[in-house]
């Protein structure tokens, strides 16, 4: 058992268990845990057998991204008071990245908040949405436009939730790490090129390795005032890409790595990365089948959503660039007609059947 911890300076801090799920003790409190039929006819035992609690409900809520909305925040709230759950009570989140999202911003508003912990399900999850306080819903505006940052009080990562994950899925996961090794560790980009993440050893690393980056860039800046925006390279892009597709054409990840290669195609084009390095990552994305190319149909509208962004303030967009691999920047200096020729550049790529 690894146990990294996230250390905020303050009494929010907590730790990241990576490795087979022990005991959880809440012998004196409710808990409700919530997640969907899916995981829970997959998992729910592995947590009931280890968990230890005054009364313990599950709430099971629909399963997708299309769900993680208003309409299930006020579901779930409904169940938490029906259940007359206290302040002392807590909740586990057991699922991927939109049952933790919902979870954790549920916890943060029951009664002014709870305590959580988090139980990731999915490789996106283990490696990225369940660490770092991040908690919220998607609304007819935007992902991720309602929300808190609340902390969980623990996350648990075990690697057994991932046997009976989709291979898309985890394909998608693995989106989110390459994006961490892109903007932050050439040395993690360069063993990731070189070792495939199919054998137990080599996924526990990796979990690792990308928890511990998410880590100390959540730890220099817990409320994203600076660096912790450099967490969303390629997302600028991804969430206008899942956005036009109504969050039903791409998973997540699938969306990050498009953003990626979007993103990359500025950067290209304002010399951050060479060609080389361009084509790198491209067949790092490539070597696990996610998505890069998508077409723009009207660059103007696209393009007009960049605005809607939460790092758009002002009017100024804010890219995150990777500078050759291992580093990032945040620009937001970028001319329209700078950025339209490159979605236009990114359009020739898209359309290009190699
Ligand atoms: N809070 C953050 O910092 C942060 C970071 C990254 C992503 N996110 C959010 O995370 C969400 C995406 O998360 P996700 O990719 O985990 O998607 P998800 O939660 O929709 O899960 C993907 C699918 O896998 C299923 N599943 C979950 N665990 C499983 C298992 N062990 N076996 C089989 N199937 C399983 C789910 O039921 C679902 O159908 C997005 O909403 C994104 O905005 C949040
Ligand atoms: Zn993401």
């Amino acid at each position: 058992m690894d146990t990294l911890k996230v250390d905020l300076g303050n009494d929010l801090s907590y730790n990241v268990h990576i490795g087979e799920l022990g005991n959880i003790d809440f012998s004196n409190r409710k808990v409700a845990i919530i997640t969907n039929p899916k995981v829970c006819g997959l998992h729910i035992t592995k947590l009931t057998n280890k968990l230890k609690a005054s009364d313990v409900f599950i709430i099971s809520i629909k399963d997708g991204e299309q769900y993680k909305n208003i309409d299930t925040v006020n579901e779930i709230l409904n169940n938490l008071f029906n259940h007359k759950l206290d302040r002392k009570s807590v909740l586990i989140s057991l699922g991927g990245g939109v049952v933790g999202d919902i979870c954790g911003f549920v916890a943060g508003i029951y009664q002014r908040g709870i305590d959580f912990i988090n139980i990731p399900t999915t490789l996106l999850s283990q490696v990225d949405a369940s660490v770092g306080g991040k908690t919220g819903i998607n609304n007819s505006y935007g992902k991720n436009l309602i929300g808190l940052f609340n902390q969980p009080k623990a996350v648990h990562i075990d690697t057994i939730f991932l046997s009976t994950l989709a291979s898309r899925e985890y394909n998608a996961g693995m989106a989110e790490i390459i994006k961490m090794a892109v903007a932050f560790d050439l040395e993690f980009f360069n063993w990731l090129q070189s070792n495939t993440i199919n054998n137990d050893e080599n996924l526990k690393k990796a979990i690792k390795k990308s928890i511990e980056l998410k880590i100390k860039i959540v730890q220099e800046d817990e409320k994203e005032m600076g660096v912790r925006a450099k967490l969303n390279y390629g997302h600028t892009f991804c969430h206008i890409v899942e956005m036009m597709s109504n969050y039903t054409t791409y998973l997540h990840g699938e969306a990050v790595s498009i953003g990626i290669i979007m993103a990359n195609t500025l950067a290209l084009d304002i010399g951050l990365i060479t060609q080389n390095e361009f084509n790198q990552i491209l067949s790092l994305l490539k070597m696990y089948d996610l998505p890069t190319k998508y077409y723009i149909k009207d660059i103007d509208s696209f393009y007009d959503k960049f605005f809607l962004d939460k790092k758009s303030m002002q009017g100024k967009i804010s890219f995150i660039l990777p500078i050759n691999i291992g580093n990032s920047t945040i620009k937001d200096d970028i001319t329209k007609q700078q950025i339209q020729k490159s979605l236009l550049r990114y359009n020739d790529y898209a359309n290009n059947i190699n």
